[in-house]
């Protein structure tokens, strides 16, 4: 039988308050989540157990092992249905790793859904929702891979849909950045985001995201320095309207006006700096 593939969208972060630290130490957050048209590839075949490998220009640095959260979405998986997973998975790891683009956690989301589509398995988004939640905070919004407002630990989903597509380049200096180091720097909490309702057409919304903020950008500058450096480098970009870091960073993204200004800016950016992982794409 051919194997099947899917895309593990790059998730962003249009802003991002944290509202309390919690008694748990996990953090109730209220943020906007989109997702890239760039992600890591995932293929499935099958396999006489559980197989798994990893490739890529990012596959490098991570395990092949359980604490890989793909082999822990096809582990937790089959005791969720009391059945071996004979599958063969390969990852190829094309996005930076550690870099607030939920990388992990959209690789284990999208090991659940290749896994459901190859097996043909009868679950629902919801039955999957536990198994996602126990694989970390930012699976559930990783599952539809569609544009929500996360609150909760990243377990309340609300759509969202975007007024229309958002051309962005995203920008990762290469510094990994640990998303535990953020969080425990965090000092400043700015709490929910104002009862406003989102803009409804594209220049609205776009008004509106300019008043936000992601509450974890100090923390991840004071970790990574060169976050400030990224930032100030899209900013200058003609036709970028917004700026700012997603999640935990160190990956920033830039808002262009359009299309032709978003790839001027990649042309730009990646002559002055060719050590900086740079991208252009869409957010949707
Ligand atoms: O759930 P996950 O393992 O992806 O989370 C990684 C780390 O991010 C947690 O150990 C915690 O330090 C932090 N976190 C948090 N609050 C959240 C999500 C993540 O404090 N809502």
């Amino acid at each position: 039988m051919l194997g099947i593939e899917e895309t593990a969208y790059a998730k962003v972060n249009l802003d991002l308050r944290v509202s309390r630290r919690r008694a748990d130490g996990y953090h109730d957050l209220d943020s906007l989540v989109a997702f890239a048209d760039i992600g890591d590839r995932l293929t499935f075949d099958r396999a006489d157990g559980l197989e798994f490998a990893i490739k890529g220009p990012f596959g490098g640095s991570l395990p092949n092992d359980e604490r890989n959260l793909v082999a822990a979405a096809a582990r937790s998986l089959g005791v969720l249905l009391n059945r071996e997973i004979r599958v063969s998975i390969t990852l190829d790891k094309r996005l930076p790793v550690a870099a607030g683009l939920g990388g992990g956690s959209a690789d284990a989301a999208a090991a659940l859904r290749g896994l459901i589509r190859l097996c043909d398995l009868p679950l629902t988004p919801a039955d999957l929702m536990p198994v996602a939640r126990s694989l970390g905070a930012d699976v559930p919004v990783c599952l539809s891979s569609t544009a929500v407002r996360m609150q909760g630990v990243g377990d309340r989903l609300s759509p969202m849909p975007l007024p229309a597509e958002l051309p962005v380049v995203l920008v990762n200096p290469g510094d990994a950045v640990a998303t535990p180091d953020v969080f425990r720097a965090l000092q400043e909490f700015s709490g929910s985001r104002p009862t406003e309702r989102l803009g409804a057409t594209d220049h609205s919304f776009r008004r509106q995201l300019e008043k936000g903020v992601n509450d974890l950008e100090t923390p991840a500058i004071a970790i990574a320095p060169a976050i400030r450096k990224v930032l100030d480098a899209l900013r200058r970009q003609p036709g970028c309207s917004l700026a700012r870091m997603s999640g935990s960073g160190a990956t920033c993204f830039g808002l262009f006006e359009d299309a032709r200004a978003r790839d001027h800016a990649v042309s730009t950016l990646v002559a002055a700096r060719p050590d900086w992982w740079i991208a252009g794409t869409v957010l949707r």
